[in-house]
């Protein structure tokens, strides 16, 4: 696996893979890769020939006060990782390569609506800053598809959006969110938490598996049914961001009627914020 850190580099190397007729998938990352990343570099090489994957802490998409510059930089053992599993380039620039006219008057992409709400609430202007990298990125690499994990559900649903929107010719995929042994999304952030928070946060999945599983068995209430987990996030420890029940497609609060939903969430462990959702699809005689 080679390892670029310039655009004209990584340029090359794509149109080399492609001349030799390979399809390319990419996984862009912020590195510090755990096994929910991986699953996705395994996915893109069942997909196709040639896997890009980049290695970029976006500091367009952090607020002032959030986590940028204690985010976890690993690249040596990301490459390992990488390598490992069978990804063919990785592109790791510096914020210079992505931005060189520094990031005041960079061009962005915003997606309205979707983008507003849930972490678009609590993170203003995170989801242009993806939506920004992600569509320099894809133009930079000009992939056949990408593929992003489920658990940055709302993410998923922004830059299958962008893509759709400004008529980018690749395919977006979604993988379903690797989880520990005891329900715990596997995160990057995962890594900031105490050993005794560590053993709180699993209540994070099972608030939402309770919550899918009334909805299963004709509770409609859902003012209700997020109010008693809320106090059940609340009574474990965390201060709870948002707990949300959303029609999967559209992110809208989801009706009683709706049949495609997902239910979200979003907690503070001490300094810590998790994220996680669950989606459900109801059969017709559910
Ligand atoms: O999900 C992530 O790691 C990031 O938001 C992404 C998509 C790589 C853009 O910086």
């Amino acid at each position: 696996m080679n390892t670029v850190k310039t655009v004209r580099e990584l340029r090359a190397a794509v149109a080399r893979a492609r001349n030799e007729g390979k399809r390319i998938g990419f996984v862009p990352t912020m590195g510090n890769l755990h096994s929910g990343h991986i699953a996705l570099i395994t996915k893109a090489t069942q997909r196709v020939d040639f896997v890009v994957a980049s290695i970029f802490v976006n500091p367009l998409q952090f607020g002032a006060g959030e986590d940028l510059d204690k985010y976890p930089r690993t690249l040596a053992a990301d490459q390992e990782k990488l390598l490992e599993a069978g990804c063919h380039l990785l592109f790791a620039p510096a914020v210079e390569e992505m931005y060189p006219d520094g990031m005041t008057g960079q061009t962005r992409v915003s997606v309205p609506q979707l983008s507003e709400g849930l972490c678009g609430a609590s993170r203003p202007g995170h989801f242009e800053g993806v939506a920004t990298v992600v569509s320099k990125l894809f133009n930079m690499v000009q992939p056949d598809l990408a593929i992003f994990g489920q658990k940055d559900f709302q993410q998923l649903a922004v830059i299958k959006s962008l893509v759709h929107d400004l008529n980018m010719p690749v395919q977006i995929i979604g993988e379903p969110t690797v989880r520990a042994a005891d329900g715990l999304a596997l995160s990057s952030r995962n890594g900031f938490l105490s050993e005794e928070q560590r053993a709180v946060a699993p209540v994070v999945y099972r608030v939402l598996s309770q919550m899918a599983e009334a909805i299963k068995q004709g509770e409609r209430d859902f003012p209700a049914l997020i109010d008693a987990q809320f106090k059940q996030l609340e009574a474990a420890g965390l201060r709870t961001d948002y707990l949300e029940i959303r029609h999967a497609q559209t992110l809208r609060p989801a009706t009683p009627e709706d049949r495609d939903l997902v239910i979200l969430v979003a907690a503070f462990l001490g300094t810590t914020r998790l994220i996680d959702n669950l989606h459900l699809s109801l059969d017709t005689t559910a």
